[in-house]
């Protein structure tokens, strides 16, 4: 049974989604991807760190042959007041291949907005995107989530993958701030 309550850092945060109500939900969406990419060898592109719970689950649940990549990005906002997105790391070849992206969190949606153009540059057949959490509320670029675990409401949450200054991805739950 998991902690209703967790301290990060100096924080305290309480229990938002248990690891049975994710697991759920994250058995549902699989099934979605399963039918819709069974047949076509994807690639499954997480986005690391966050992302790397909720990538992990997906891909165990796929039934199909696939590939599993990772791309860290870094968010720099304000610079030129505008958000530019670094991207790490040598991206395998996309070119003519279905691409899930694979995201812990869609929040101002800066990151994407700038990762998915970079990625349709290189000419997959298809590119969506799985997140396993959305904050509609704080959403500021056209942005489709094709896979959405949980729409949340716009407060800080740690867990499964998300951090609070590099702690608390380890939770198999998700935590909100307090208050
Ligand atoms: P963006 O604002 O959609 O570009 O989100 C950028 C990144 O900030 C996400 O991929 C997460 O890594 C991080 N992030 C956004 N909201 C939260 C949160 O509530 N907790 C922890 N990390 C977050
Ligand atoms: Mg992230």
């Amino acid at each position: 049974m998991a902690s209703e309550k967790i301290t990060v850092h100096d924080k305290v945060f309480d229990l938002l989604l248990s690891q049975s109500e994710i697991e759920a939900r994250i058995d549902q969406l699989s099934v979605l991807i399963n039918e819709h990419y069974r047949e076509q060898c994807p690639i499954f592109l997480m986005v690391l760190n966050g992302a790397f719970m909720f990538g992990t689950e997906l891909v165990k649940r796929f039934q199909g042959p696939c590939e599993v990549s990772f791309l860290r990005a870094k968010s720099y906002v304000g610079m030129a007041s505008s958000g530019s997105v670094q991207v790490d790391g040598q991206l395998s070849p996309i070119k003519n291949r279905p691409v899930l992206l694979i995201e812990d969190i869609v929040d101002s949606g800066t990151t994407l907005a700038k990762l998915m153009p970079m990625l349709r540059d290189e000419n997959p057949i298809s590119l969506r995107l799985a997140s396993l959490l959305f904050k509609p509320a704080a959403l500021q670029h056209d942005l489709k989530v094709d896979y959405c675990g949980f729409e949340i409401p716009n407060r800080f949450v740690v867990g499964y993958g998300l951090d609070y200054n590099q702690l608390g991805r380890n939770y198999p739950a998700i935590y909100v701030l307090e208050g």
